[in-house]
């Protein structure tokens, strides 16, 4: 605890909790010498932008190297959030450079497989963005990986942190919506211009977008025990910045159906050419994203899970449905590495959790198997249910 004293840290989390938090990580620090938490940032692209800031805002992390195969760009978030990191221009170097405790990974979709596995050899925690790998095989292996040389895992996205997801979570388990019927989620706009591997193979909208809602959703609903969907490609071409005109080869449209067990399903449909005025920036954004059905009240989610803007409850035949926890309460979507990185620290769990990472990545290959075969498709995986 060199670099932050009792006093300072108890003013900055003003909790009792805090004070837990304290004494494992001082026990931490005795056991193992560490005060801060060493992270590596791998892909400086656009999403850097907002797990750089976020990384630097907690106490408990360090950003010691920052990475990009376009060396330039490691370079200039270097200098634009001026951190003190060495930068690398690819993961061999990286391993090889200054020591560090854990990767995050926020390359291009199709990479992470293959760059997570190579931190985890390495002896690193990994956090990536989704997907964690490419397919349900892989990214078993990884976490299998990870457990075999005593690591974690974890992969995007973090909307189970949200105080929405909390809210509704706590609805559904009291009882507040009655008997479970049907859910809905979607999530689209008309798509990423920047880099072109959202839409070759590999990409998509279901990883891209879809995610969250299928993490949201088998997060309230339980785990998927059976798949059925239909994707296309709605656009065959895309203009792509600094590349001039690309193939789309992953599915830039996607309907997913879920079945959760006890006669509950849901669905998720996501997509590259959904108009929506407010595209990704989600402050104003009043779209129900989330609806869950029960036979006694519904809830519907305002904007996105990631970023929403308030749940309203309708339980009531004479009332007008209520909206409930309209403010982020601190959540933020861009959190998941900062937050599991201090809970390696503090030897606590997160809410995040990998074999949900896991299960949604299973649940958006059996969807483009469904697709593709026309058949429903049985899922393997699960994950520890209810979350919260
Ligand atoms: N952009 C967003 O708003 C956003 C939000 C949430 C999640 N994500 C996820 O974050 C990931 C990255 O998305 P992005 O929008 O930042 O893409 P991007 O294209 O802007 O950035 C990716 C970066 O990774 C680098 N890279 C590629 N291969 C590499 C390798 N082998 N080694 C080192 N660097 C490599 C690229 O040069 C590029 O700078 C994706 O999984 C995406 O789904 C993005």
């Amino acid at each position: 605890m060199s670099e932050i004293s009792r006093q300072e840290f108890l003013k900055m989390t003003a909790s009792a909790g805090a004070a837990l938090l304290l004494s494992s990580l001082e026990t931490f620090a005795k056991e193992n010498n560490a005060t801060k938490l060493r992270v590596a940032v791998i892909g400086c692209g656009s999403v850097s932008n907002r797990y750089i800031p976020h990384l630097q805002s907690s106490a408990m992390i360090d950003v010691v190297s920052l990475c990009d195969i376009k060396y330039e760009r490691a370079v200039a978030q270097k200098k634009q959030y001026n951190v003190n990191a060495e930068t690398y221009p690819n993961i061999d170097a990286l391993l090889k450079g200054v020591p560090f405790d854990m990767m995050v990974t926020l390359t291009d979709m199709q990479l992470h497989g293959e760059l997570n596995k190579k931190a985890l050899m390495a002896g690193k925690h990994v956090w990536s963005e989704k997907p964690m790998a490419n397919t349900y095989a892989e990214g078993k292996a990884l976490l299998d990986l990870a457990k075999s040389k005593n690591l974690r895992l974890w992969g995007a996205p973090a909307v189970v942190n949200s105080p929405q997801f909390s809210f509704m979570a706590k609805c559904i388990q009291e009882g507040k919506l009655g008997r479970l019927a049907s859910a809905h989620g979607q999530y689209g706009h008309t798509g990423p211009g920047w880099s072109s591997f959202f839409y070759e193979k590999g990409g998509g909208s279901m990883p891209d977008l879809g995610v969250y809602n299928i993490a949201t959703l088998t997060g309230l609903l339980g785990p998927a025990l059976s798949i059925m969907a239909m994707t296309s490609i709605v656009n065959p071409e895309r203009m792509i910045d600094g590349k001039g005109l690309v193939k789309v080869e992953a599915e830039d449209n996607a309907h997913i159906l879920i079945d959760h067990g006890k006669g509950i399903i849901s669905h998720v449909m996501c997509g590259f050419n959904y108009f929506d005025p407010h595209g990704h920036e989600a402050k104003a954004q009043q779209l129900h994203s989330i609806q869950i059905f029960g036979d006694k009240g519904n809830l519907r989610l305002i904007g996105y899970d990631w970023e929403t803007n308030g749940v309203y409850l309708d339980d009531s035949w004479d009332n007008p449905a209520t909206l409930y926890e309209k403010e982020p309460g601190g959540y933020l979507w861009q959190e998941g590495a900062t937050k599991v990185g201090e809970s390696i620290l503090s030897k606590t769990e997160s809410k995040i959790n990998v074999e949900h990472a896991l299960h949604v990545l299973e649940v958006m290959e059996a969807a483009r198997k469904s697709s593709a075969t026309g058949t429903k498709i049985k899922m393997q995986s699960t994950f520890k249910f209810p979350i919260l």
